[in-house]
C-alpha cells in the first residue's frame, strides 16, 4: 500500500500502488477537483510537497500545461496525469 496525504483535507489515504491519482480520487473523495482528465484544463493542478519522485514521469502534454500554469514551481503536477508508485503528500494549487 502507499499513502497519499492531502494537506488541504488533513486526510491520508492508504491505497494500492500504481493507480492513477484521478481514479484514486473517484473512490476516495477529497477536495481535489478534476475536469478534462486529459492535461488540458488545469483544474487538477497540485503541488507535491513530498515524494514527487514517487509519481510517474511528466508527459509532454502535461509539461506544456505546467509551463503555462506553474512555470516556476518544480513541484507542480497535474493530478490527472499522475500514477502513484510510492508515498506522497500533496496540496492543491491555483493556476
Ligand atoms: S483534469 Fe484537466 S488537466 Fe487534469
Amino acid at each position: 500500500m502507499v499513502s497519499i496525504h492531502v494537506e488541504d483535507d488533513q486526510k491520508t489515504l492508504e491505497v494500492e500502488p500504481n493507480q492513477n491519482l484521478a481514479e484514486i480520487c473517484d473512490e476516495h473523495p477529497i477536495s481535489l477537483l478534476f475536469g478534462c482528465r486529459e492535461a488540458s484544463c488545469g483544474t487538477c493542478l497540485i503541488e507535491v510537497v513530498r515524494g514527487i519522485e514517487n509519481l510517474s514521469p511528466i508527459t509532454a502534454d502535461e509539461q506544456d500545461l505546467l509551463d503555462v500554469l506553474a512555470p516556476d514551481n518544480p513541484h507542480a503536477r497535474l493530478a490527472c496525469q499522475c500514477v502513484v508508485m510510492g508515498d506522497i503528500s500533496i496540496s492543491t494549487l491555483k493556476g
